[in-house]
């Protein structure tokens, strides 16, 4: 039995508020009986931008987990995190080339904050650790642990998309974040799409040879595994959650103000990645095609504000004041706004309530590693009368979730026809369709994802 290190950007500390999916997976993950006996850390930023340099530690311990977080400097904060991390690999890991800005500055930036994680992270490792790296910030920080002469397990999940090799190609640099990624015993990817074309970049631009499917040996003859482990939910436990939450009042107050109409809810954070002017026209251009539905729906777009030091999210957030407003102005009515739109976070458990709920679950997304939302809204339906999931075939989610109406976010009129055909859906086609992504939910939950990942991780 070993102990289980978790490391990512973003730490869930206790009693503060999460930060989405991936902060409830791998708290989960720490919190895991088969890790009990010999606890957990998980180390990552604190959080917090720090006066003076980068690099001081907080701990702080709760059940049998520590918890040791670093802080930022205001220019690490800003070069590494919103810079290389978010202007510079989010874009590209998403296939928005338009939108990648690279600099000699940030990816500096964002070498020496991953050599700092190692710096403050190796001392505190044992050599029968299993330790867990999560997402696009901390590519290098393997290959910089090695060279600190950690010797410990090391495995590695990509959250977000592998884009294709030619995507990737287009950074400068992208051989060094393969050498990182190499470092690991294990990489692990949302989709076999996603562990295609790593296997294919690989390949092309001959940094090695895939051995066989998920088998390979660097340029270098290093050996390492690699896997599609999509992530999950805790599908039981939001399930309950979600019937719950129908005697809560921000449930009732919600039903309520529908004034019998049907609710069509999307929940993202406040990202061009989520396709959400997308979403917005085709909800207008919904409006306009199917006259014979108007007034029987209302949108409830639920976007809290995601990285709003970057230039690109603050753009994205007029335009879509903007559009908002626009399609309000247009269309509604003294008694009825087509469209709500709210830029706060809510508690999880109230968002379960909201989809249950909501008739129609709109997640159109342009790119997404996987979607979580999407798997949420599914668990959290009532069994006896079940919303319709209208899910873009972009995101990693709709490789299992196929029993909903599948769009292409980029397609309007396909979008519009898709929320007609949902708020119109039969309550048997309805059921037959929620059944069918209940089963996989179940079978593969959130525990599933996890023990799959570091039982092979494990082995490796
Ligand atoms: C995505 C990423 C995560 C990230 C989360 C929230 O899910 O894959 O790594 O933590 O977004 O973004 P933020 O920048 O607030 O951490």
């Amino acid at each position: 039995m070993s102990r289980l290190v978790v490391v990512s950007n973003r730490v869930a500390l206790p009693g503060r508020a999460g930060s989405g999916g991936l902060a409830v997976a791998l708290q989960a993950a720490l919190e895991d009986s088969s890790f009990q006996d010999r606890g957990g850390l998980w180390f990552g930023w604190s959080g917090d931008i720090a006066d003076g340099t980068s690099g001081q530690l907080h701990e702080t311990r709760a059940g049998n987990i520590d918890y040791v977080t670093m802080d930022l400097s205001r220019e690490d904060h800003d070069d590494y995190y919103n810079g290389f991390a978010n202007r510079t690999l989010w874009p590209l890991l998403h296939f928005r080339m338009d939108l990648v800005d690279y600099s000699r500055e940030t990816w500096d930036a964002y070498r020496r904050v991953n050599a700092l994680f190692a710096d403050r992270l190796a001392p505190l490792l044992r050599d029968d650790d299993v330790v867990w790296i999560h997402d696009y910030h901390l590519i290098p920080l393997a290959s910089l642990l090695r060279e600190r002469g950690v010797r410990c397990r090391l495995g590695f999940f990509l959250h977000v998309p592998m884009p294709s090799s030619d995507i990737l190609a287009a950074l400068p640099h992208h051989g060094r974040l393969f050498e990182g990624l190499s470092a690991h015993d294990l990489v692990g990817f949302q989709t076999s799409r996603d562990l295609e074309r790593f296997q294919d970049y690989v390949r092309l631009f001959g940094r090695g040879r895939v051995i066989e499917h998920g088998v390979l040996e660097t340029a270098t003859g290093r050996r390492l595994r690699a896997g599609a482990f999509p992530i999950s939910i805790d599908t039981d436990g939001i399930a309950r959650q979600a019937a719950a939450a129908v005697g809560k009042s921000s449930f009732k107050r919600l039903a309520r103000s529908l004034s019998g109409r049907a609710l069509a809810i999307g929940v993202d954070r406040l990202d061009y990645s989520k396709g959400l002017p997308e979403r917005f026209r085709a909800f207008e251009r919904y409006l306009q095609r199917y006259p014979d539905q108007l007034g029987q729906v209302t949108f409830l777009q639920i976007a809290p504000v995601s990285r709003g030091g970057v230039i690109e999210y603050q753009t994205l957030r007029s335009e879509l004041e903007q559009l908002a407003g626009h399609i309000n102005g247009g269309h509604a009515e003294p008694d009825w706004t087509p469209m709500r739109y709210v830029n706060r976070n809510f508690p999880h458990a109230s968002l379960t309530g909201f989809y249950r709920l909501a008739r129609v679950g709109l997640v159109t997304p342009l790119r997404d590693g996987m979607n979580l939302v999407a798997k949420e809204y599914v668990a959290a339906q009532d069994p006896d009368d079940p919303g319709v999931l209208v899910l873009s075939a972009f995101a990693g989610a709709a490789r299992e979730l196929d029993a909903a109406l599948l769009v292409n976010p980029y397609d309007l009129d396909g979008v519009a026809a898709a929320i007609a055909r949902a708020v119109g859906m039969p309550l048997e086609e309805r059921r037959e369709r929620w059944q069918a992504m209940m089963t996989r939910l179940r079978d593969h939950d959130i525990t599933d994802w996890r023990r799959g990942y570091l039982q092979t991780l494990r082995a490796a």
